[in-house]
């Protein structure tokens, strides 16, 4: 067989791509863990192609003698495990796309390190890809993980599975383990919807049915990996889908020119077509197509390009151009099949960045419906996500998106989960469709509004947000504010966590998930009371950083004070004035704060109090004075 290789650094991908152009494309990935064999596979398939510098050959050959565990043989492993070392120092790189080629097509490979962060790697990996390597050890045959996997990347749109039942070699290459096997298999994953399932005996170890057919098992007359990723029917009719273009950036080197730069997603766009601005609806038309090398009269999926419209339309970065007749939806309010990769869980109520390829808005989980088994297709009723843990949610947006199904299209149907504070990709989605139209509901403008409101009450409405322990001071200080305000006339209200828990949030215990909500639900009362003028004082724990902050967030400028509380937890727990510091440490009360269960402390508050050696009326008086030097009071 003869074999194209490449250098592979990131300069050159682009012009040895551009050379295979005539050739189709497979993307895969592989899943499974190291010990199923898994970089043994990718590192005897690029040998096998040749990929590898004669530099690394000479290392790889070394490093088998000296850690290797395949003895006087080379260890395929240590060439693809002592990359993903290096990789591990650029924090950011999740995958690495590894290219190669044969006669007959090209292949890009999602190389997807990990052990725990395993689903995490895959579901980002996999979102482009059209195959899945299933890889199972011989020995051990359909594992759970196996199954978590090849339900993932059904999710994930994966059409085709090689379920590649590795390690032959160490039971004897007897067919009797193949077929347990594959029938067990294919028990699970023929509801899963995969088009194709080739289940192939191999040793990547020894090279057995990787690049040509092993004589070690006459008993398979299926086709070797490569000979079959080389025929798998790749989707052809992707140009027919509806014209997707996320703008990248507005191109605008003079006043004469003025274009919007960015890759086809799908589908295909000529001169003369009509494009429409996904989230305005306004329309207009192809005037130009410019590439470096020259103006096209077409452009399809895949190609960067740069395009002139007919009109003055006011496209910026994050938008999408679309074909006018078949546009993506635009919503707020979505339903989402989520995979769950952070330690941390899913918390419903929390605050959380999502990310589509065009645009960042922030988000809460307004309902998690429920968890799937991934094991039995059960739904499971859950109130929280867990780390690898898939479910299906409600999910609502600070602002609209443009998107469409997964189903119908991956990449404008599918978005990442970030955390607002650390940047991490917490979980990544699929859409499955939207819950209503942006524009069905919309705030609701009165006549009588909050500046009119507390005008009259001869105030500035605001928020005084207490934080800290229980049994810190919080509610005895707001109590000395709030009488202290109203001597001056100020038109108050309390809203304090123990009174709360008896009505309005009476539903709701102490566990994370719970604790999210039930801020949640407490600073939307604060902002209600806020738009009715009043001063609201607000004294609960809230002892999460992200909660305090959709609080404030929530607010106009100036109108949000965080008080950090501040009392020492060995204080409070002296001072334990309800006597639940006492049960706590007995273990009569779980997720008690402090001692089980986290506090995060504030940051930046407004106010810092240290409360140990002042009395709470000094420090009421404190807090009215700063607002009065606040110009608040
Ligand atoms: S928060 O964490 O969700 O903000 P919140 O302020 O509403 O808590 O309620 C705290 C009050 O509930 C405490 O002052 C205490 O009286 C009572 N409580 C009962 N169980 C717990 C617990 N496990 N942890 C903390 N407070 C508890």
């Amino acid at each position: 067989m003869k074999i194209d290789t490449a250098n592979v650094s990131a300069g050159n991908i682009v012009d040895y791509l551009n050379a295979q152009e005539h050739k189709s494309m497979l993307r895969f990935l592989t899943c499974g863990s190291v010990d199923d064999g898994k970089s043994t596979l990718i590192g005897r398939l690029l040998y096998d192609t040749k990929l590898i510098f004669e530099d690394q050959l000479v290392a790889l050959e070394s490093d088998s003698r000296k850690h290797g565990t395949a003895g006087e043989n080379i260890d395929f492993a240590l060439l693809v495990d002592g990359l993903e070392a290096e990789r591990e120092q650029g924090i950011t790189i999740d995958v690495a796309y590894r290219f190669f080629a044969t006669e007959k097509r090209k292949f890009i490979v999602a190389d997807t390190p990990g052990h725990e962060e395993y689903t995490r790697n895959m579901a980002t990996g996999a979102s482009t890809a059209d195959l899945a390597i299933v890889l199972v050890d011989s020995r051990q045959g359909v594992l759970r993980q196996t199954r978590r996997h090849s339900f993932i990347a059904s999710l994930l749109g994966i059409r085709h599975i090689v379920l590649a039942v590795n390690k032959i070699d160490l039971v004897g290459y007897d067919q009797a383990v193949f077929d347990g096997i594959v029938a067990d298999y294919m028990a699970f994953a023929k509801d899963l919807g995969f088009e194709t399932i080739l289940p192939i005996p191999l040793s990547a170890r020894f090279g057995d049915n990787i690049t040509t057919r092993s004589e070690q098992m006459p008993w398979y007359d299926g086709p070797a990996l490569l000979e079959h990723l080389e025929s798998v029917p790749i989707e052809d009719g992707a140009l027919d889908r509806p014209f997707r273009f996320p703008v990248q950036y507005v191109n605008r080197p003079n006043l004469n020119f003025r274009g919007f730069a960015g890759q086809v997603s799908s589908g295909r766009i000529a001169v003369g077509d009509e494009v429409m601005v996904a989230k305005s609806r306004q329309v207009s038309k192809i005037k130009e197509i410019v590439t470096h090398g020259g103006n096209l009269r077409e452009a399809v999926e895949g190609q960067a390009v740069t395009l002139v419209l007919e009109d003055q339309v006011e496209v910026s970065r994050g938008n999408m151009l679309v074909a006018p007749a078949d546009a993506p939806q635009v919503t707020d309010q979505l339903q989402a099949h989520l995979i769950w990769f952070d330690a941390n869980p899913l918390l419903p109520g929390r605050s959380y960045i999502l990310r589509t390829e065009t645009d960042s808005v922030n988000c809460t989980i307004t309902a998690l419906k429920h968890e799937i088994d991934v094991n039995t297709f059960a739904q499971e009723a859950v109130k929280s996500l867990p780390m690898n843990g898939v479910g299906v949610c409600n999910i609502s947006l600070q602002a609209p998106i443009a998107f469409d199904p997964y189903k119908h299209n991956r990449s404008t149907g599918n978005f990442v989960i970030i955390d607002r504070y650390s940047n991490a990709t917490l979980g990544a989605g699929m859409i499955d469709f939207a819950l209503r139209r942006a524009d069905n509901v919309q705030w609701q403008a009165t006549d009588v509004h909050k500046k009119a409101r507390a005008e009259l009450k001869h105030q500035k409405p605001a928020v005084l947000w207490f934080t800290g322990f229980s049994g810190s001071g919080k509610s005895t200080i707001a109590n000395g504010v709030e009488k202290l305000l109203h001597a001056r006339g100020r038109h108050t209200y309390m809203l304090d966590g123990d009174n709360v828990r008896h009505g309005l949030n009476r539903d709701l215990g102490f566990t994370q998930e719970d604790r999210v909500e039930n801020i949640r639900r407490v600073a939307e009362v604060a902002r209600l009371m806020v738009d009715a003028g009043l001063i609201v004082l607000v004294s609960f724990i809230s002892p999460f950083r992200s909660e305090r902050r959709l609080a404030r967030e929530m607010l106009e400028d100036g109108e949000f004070f965080e008080i950090f509380v501040d009392t020492p937890i060995e204080e409070c727990a002296k001072r334990d004035p309800k006597g639940l510091y006492r049960k706590a440490a007995a273990g009569e009360i779980a997720n008690f704060t402090g001692i089980s269960s986290p506090y995060e402390r504030p940051e930046n508050p407004e106010i810092h109090l240290h409360t140990v050696g002042h009395t709470p009326q000094d420090l009421a008086v404190r807090i009215v004075d700063f607002l009065h030097e606040q110009g608040e009071d």
